[in-house]
């Protein structure tokens, strides 16, 4: 029996004293398979994806056919960063200079950044408790420029799909998935990123799988499809093996290379395994939550739409926020605010130091010098979204998380919740 009379912070004795498991996952399980594969690699010596021969049989060709067939889209594009998927995806959708694009208030800033550098103007929207774009704000902020918007799956959590979809559709505007934080996460049986016009994903390494820096594009588009090919490789070296029906237009180069698209293909095959483990992991420690009155759960933590790669619950406000937080490290459970106020934590459009000042590269104000409208940004933008998020607590969770540390987890958040809430 844990000792429940006294927490830890005041001088008890702790939950746990073993450390919490890491927030990484597909890097944990780094191994023998992804090794042969690279060394394949090294060992055909063909580490630049176009080559003039070989490129049906390349890594980075074998790399989108997985993600076609477990995805279910027409069409995939390996690239090296989520944030050039995004920044593909955009172009591909004809989003460009004046533009405006809705996105949530609470993303990686890549989000808003990758927008801005296609010349078009963030509108932020708030978030819910489900941590996704709340469709009731979204609707909100659509004008006559809107062009786009992207639904972020923060945190593995997926955004309401039908209801953005039904929005969009309605007003004639494109929707792209980020699905960097939820790769392999579904809404209601279908698969993220293959909802929307075109699906991004992110290989990082704090992702569910990675490959250091790659990224993905999918759609059921040809037309966005090649759009988004032309854009990532300035040379349309693909062009050289399938004919290509769209106008020439100059890009970059976001191209994969052969030693990441074979890593990635080792960490594809674990994925099935991580994110079951994640999911029943999830499923259990809100189904013991559920009792615990005190601290506030989305309907949709621990359900279908959530692929359980942290734990975030509600208090009352800040200051409990912050006790709580206090308590649960001094029982042994690893927990954050996720927003103090304070820290710069570029999740929070708040620390988006860039955007409230409407600065570009070059020391002006592009795009927002060439916007139709005047756009503001400030601490008032999304208050519902500071306010949510100044009242979370945060605990990481990965697939190593074992039944000891949900009961750990599940004691402690009790116990604190009872002394403090
Ligand atoms: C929600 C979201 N969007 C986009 C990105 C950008 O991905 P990358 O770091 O691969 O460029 C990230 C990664 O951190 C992210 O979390």
């Amino acid at each position: 029996m844990k000792a429940m009379d006294r927490l830890a912070l005041h001088g008890g004795q702790p939950v746990r004293t073993k450390p919490w498991v890491s927030k990484y996952m597909g890097s944990e399980e780094l191994g023998d398979v992804e090794k042969a594969r690279v060394l394949d690699v090294l060992a055909k010596k063909r580490v630049f994806r176009y080559l003039p021969t070989g490129l049906e049989t390349s890594e980075c060709s074998a790399l989108e056919s997985e993600y076609r067939s477990f995805l279910g889209t027409e069409y995939a594009l390996a690239v090296n960063s989520g944030t050039s998927a995004l920044i593909c995806a955009l172009v591909a959708c004809g989003v460009g200079p004046g533009d405006e694009v809705i996105i949530p208030a609470y993303t990686w800033v890549a989000t808003a950044a990758a927008v801005t550098m296609v010349g078009a103007i963030p509108i932020l929207c708030e978030i819910d408790e489900s941590l996704t774009l709340d469709p009731k704000d979204m609707v909100k902020r659509i004008t006559p420029r809107t062009r786009a918007i992207i639904a972020v799956h923060m945190r593995g959590i997926s955004a309401d799909m039908d209801a953005i979809m039904n929005v969009a559709r309605e007003h004639g505007i494109r929707v792209i998935e980020d699905a960097a934080q939820a790769n392999g996460g579904t809404y209601k049986g279908r698969m993220l990123g293959s909802i929307g016009d075109v699906g991004c994903f992110s290989l990082q390494q704090s992702k569910v799988i990675t490959t250091g820096e790659g990224g993905m594009l999918v759609t059921n588009s040809e037309e966005l499809w090649q759009r988004a090919v032309l854009y990532h490789d300035g040379a349309g070296y693909q062009f050289r093996f399938i004919e290509r029906k769209i106008p020439a237009f100059p890009g970059q180069n976001y191209r994969l290379t052969e030693l990441q698209a074979a890593l990635s293909l080792g960490q594809l095959e674990k994925m099935p395994e991580i994110l079951r483990k994640t999911h029943k992991n999830k499923e259990t420690i809100v189904r013991g939550l559920k009792g615990q009155s005190k601290i506030g759960l989305a309907p949709v933590f621990g359900t279908e739409h959530d692929l359980g790669l942290s734990l975030v619950f509600y208090v009352a406000d800040g200051t409990k926020a912050q006790e709580v937080v206090n308590a649960l490290n001094a029982e042994g459970i690893q927990a954050f605010r996720v927003y103090d106020g304070e820290a710069k934590d570029q999740h929070i459009y708040i620390n988006w130091e860039f955007l409230l000042a409407k600065r570009d590269p070059w020391g002006g104000n592009y795009p927002w010098s060439i916007a139709d409208s005047e756009v503001e940004y400030s601490k008032d933008t999304c208050p519902a979204t500071l306010d949510l998020l100044y009242r979370a607590v945060q605990v990481h969770l990965n697939h190593l998380v074992t039944d000891e540390d949900i009961d750990d987890l599940l004691v402690a958040v009790d116990k604190v919740a009872t002394h403090l809430l």
